[in-house]
């Protein structure tokens, strides 16, 4: 009898079982196929690593602007995806010792649910039940694949499988111009695809900040990357989309189509109907607490369908072992930062001056161009970016940070610190950031807010 049964060893599955273990319980994480789930295996662990590849390649081959000739470059891909096998199973590895450093037992194979009996869950893996006093949730998601004519094809891939694909496509159309399907996007275009994204809204990147949004669209489409806006896939044929937008229909040739449409929260074939778990659109309904409906069973990551993002898995698998532990805590949404991967990046956290007013919030935004910082100067020629800060009005706490341009995945976090502690523009004005680096247009940026 283990104190908690954790199904699915994800981000949020995996860091569970470490914190669970820390909290002094006694933890069996059941996982079916590889640790790291498909953060580490099939999205961003491997994606980053091929985008790291590209930007290298990019530079390469505009160094001349630095003063530095580099003739005859070229692109490997399948040493490329070599090297993140090799990267992938590093991390396994490492998550694999840090659970057995924490007493962890790991259970290979296909957890099911069985009904609860004499109030312990019962959980079947292959032949054996293994018993505990409460259940965590951490199934996941799965891309979304819409039911368009011809979506079967073997060239209509998914994230998963472009990512082991050994060779560079000719033609990629692009299904969707999220996150997944820009930084594919992005990958393929600066390792010589021809690149179409294909998108039903009329802008790119969700509800990112729309001034960021356009620049980021002007930023790929230096790289070659074609955007069809408000278009929408009709059917896919031999080896070419058709797409309807403006009342018109065209055919996009296509080697490999990426579909990069949403994903699902996994919550079918594993018995959760034994349970009596609600869920809401397919996803397990939980409180801010991580509770679902049935008392002793929790949910965290993408299978709450809440921000289906690793780092919000982290932090909400945090939030429901502290709850089993007695602690008060729940997660802060609008400090969650988000970022895409694409050169430039885009780095957010906090709201939008549009979600602000949809809130009925009054605030104030200032905005400076990266160009003013002198790092970012230093270290680039041609790439364009902004840096955005949203102030609450009345309070003068910075309630959101938006910006685009070079390595801003990397200083976000301060942004994201400084919403999730309600930071005023009086405390940001006494933090020191280093000199020079890219990451103080930030404070520069909120110094600039007049109220
Ligand atoms: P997404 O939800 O981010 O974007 C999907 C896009 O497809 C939307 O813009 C939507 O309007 C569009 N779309 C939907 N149906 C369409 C159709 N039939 N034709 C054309 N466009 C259509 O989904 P994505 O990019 O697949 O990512 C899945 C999940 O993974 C998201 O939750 C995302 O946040 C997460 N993720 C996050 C990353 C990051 O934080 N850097 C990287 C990769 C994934």
């Amino acid at each position: 009898m283990y104190d908690l049964i954790i199904l699915g060893a994800g981000p949020a599955g995996y860091y569970a079982a470490e914190k669970a273990s820390e909290a002094g319980m006694s933890v069996v994480l059941i996982e079916k196929s590889f640790l790291g789930g498909v953060c580490l295996n099939e999205g961003c662990i491997p994606s980053k690593t091929l985008l790291f590849s590209s930007k290298l390649l990019k530079q390469a081959k505009n160094s001349e602007n630095f003063g530095v000739i580099a003739s005859d470059v070229s692109f490997n891909m399948s040493m490329v995806i070599s090297r993140k096998e090799k990267i992938v199973s590093t991390l396994r590895n490492g998550i694999a010792f840090t659970l057995k450093k924490n007493s962890v037992v790991v259970e290979s194979g296909s957890g099911f649910i069985l009904p609860k009996q004499n109030d312990v869950f019962n959980i079947r893996v292959g032949e054996r039940i293994i018993e505990a006093q409460r259940l965590l949730i951490c199934t996941g998601s799965e891309p979304l694949v819409p039911p368009i004519p011809g979506a079967q094809q073997p060239f209509v891939v998914t994230n998963k499988e472009i990512l082991n694909s050994r060779s560079i496509p000719k033609n990629l159309v692009v299904i969707g111009g999220g996150a997944i399907g820009l930084e594919m996007a992005c990958f393929f275009a600066e390792t010589g695809s021809t690149v179409t994204v294909v998108e039903l809204l009329p802008s790119i990147a969700g509800n990112i900040d729309n001034e960021i949004s356009q620049l980021l669209k002007k930023e790929l489409e230096k790289t070659g990357i074609r955007f069809l806006l408000t278009a929408r896939v009709m059917e896919i044929g031999d080896k070419s989309v058709v797409v309807e937008s403006d009342g018109a229909r065209s055919a996009v040739p296509a080697d490999i189509v990426l579909m990069s449409v949403g994903r699902r929260p996994m919550t079918q074939g594993f018995g959760l109907e034994n349970l009596g778990v609600i869920l809401e659109k397919n996803a397990v309904k939980t409180d801010e607490k991580g509770r679902t409906n049935i008392s002793g069973v929790w949910a965290a990551g993408d299978v709450n369908g809440v921000s289906m993002l690793a780092h919000t898995a982290y932090r909400e698998a945090q939030v429901c072992i502290d709850d089993m532990a007695g602690k008060n805590s729940a997660v802060n949404y609008d400090a969650i930062p988000l970022v895409i991967y694409t050169h430039p990046e885009v780095a957010c956290v906090g709201l939008t001056e549009e979600e602000a007013g949809r809130r009925g919030l009054s605030v104030v935004a200032s905005k400076l161009p990266l160009s003013y910082n002198g790092r970012f100067c230093a270290e680039n020629e041609s790439g364009k970016g902004i840096c955005k800060a949203v102030i609450d009005k009345s309070t003068k706490t910075l309630v959101g940070l938006h910006m685009i341009g070079g390595n801003c995945s990397e200083m976000i976090f301060g942004a994201a610190a400084m919403v999730e502690n309600k930071q005023t523009v009086e405390d940001i004005r006494k933090i020191v950031f280093p000199h020079p680096t890219v990451s103080e247009i930030i404070k520069d940026t909120v110094m600039q807010a007049r109220f």
